[in-house]
């Protein structure tokens, strides 16, 4: 039988296999970069590889505590080595949409302290035009979240609340509330980007743009490219 996750491990561990030892990194979220945990734990065990890595979410902290990698706070960083991270949608430009996690707003501010963010893909994410399919996630406060979302509806978006299975808004680990917001394509990112950063109550939205160094992108058969 095919694993099903052999596209994202391979991809996984070709990321993984490019850190150094000593390096600081910024630690993704999401079930493809769970998969550089796990082989980032392997070559601690096996080569004394040492590193240590500032976690974008509360559950990418628990598995990399359970990889036995140590975890460092963002305060006791200048500047990380590495970012690694997957992604929701990319295309041709590398511009990106993520936050499909929640973890959107951790993972922008560590992409932007590292170096060089190396995102980790399945072919399934590569896109021509990012947001005709994947919703942008959108982090809002969740004091006067109704007057935000009007806000963000009128980038010409629909915008909806993200909520658990038990019908409750979906809090972050910063405390804050997610809008997913349905646009026809997304025909500008940067300019979107901004637009949306400007309203009052927005933290920050899904896209990463200009952001992304190496993209890895794995497939089924195990085999791994780098997007040129
Ligand atoms: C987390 O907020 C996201 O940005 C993830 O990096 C993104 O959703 C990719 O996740 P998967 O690897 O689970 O598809």
């Amino acid at each position: 039988m095919t694993d099903p996750n052999a596209a994202k491990r391979a991809v996984a561990y070709a990321a993984a296999d490019l850190v150094k030892d000593g390096m600081r990194l910024g630690l993704g979220s999401g079930s493809t970069f769970l998969f550089v945990l796990e082989r980032l734990g392997e070559r601690m065990r096996n080569e004394s590889l040492r590193i240590s890595g500032v976690p974008t979410s509360t559950s990418t902290a628990a598995a990399a505590q359970k990889h036995g990698i140590p975890l460092l706070g963002m305060v006791e960083i200048d500047w990380l080595d590495l970012a690694i991270d997957g992604a929701d949608e990319i295309d041709p430009h590398k511009h990106m949409i993520k936050g499909g996690g929640a973890a959107l707003a951790r993972e922008k501010i560590v992409a932007a302290a590292a170096k060089e963010m190396i995102v980790i893909v399945d072919e399934s994410k590569i896109v021509p035009v990012l947001g005709a399919r994947f919703p942008l996630p959108v982090e809002v406060l969740a004091f006067g979240w109704k007057q935000t979302e009007r806000a963000v509806a009128a980038t010409g978006c629909i915008p909806s609340l993200r909520r658990t299975a038990s019908k409750d808004p979906v809090v972050t680990d910063n405390g804050n509330y997610i809008l997913d917001c349905k646009f026809d394509g997304i025909a500008d990112p940067k300019r979107l980007h901004d637009q949306l950063n400007a309203i009052p109550g927005v933290l920050d939205n899904g896209l990463f743009v200009g952001m992304a160094g190496r993209v890895i992108v794995g497939n089924t058969d195990g085999k791994v490219r780098f997007l040129p």
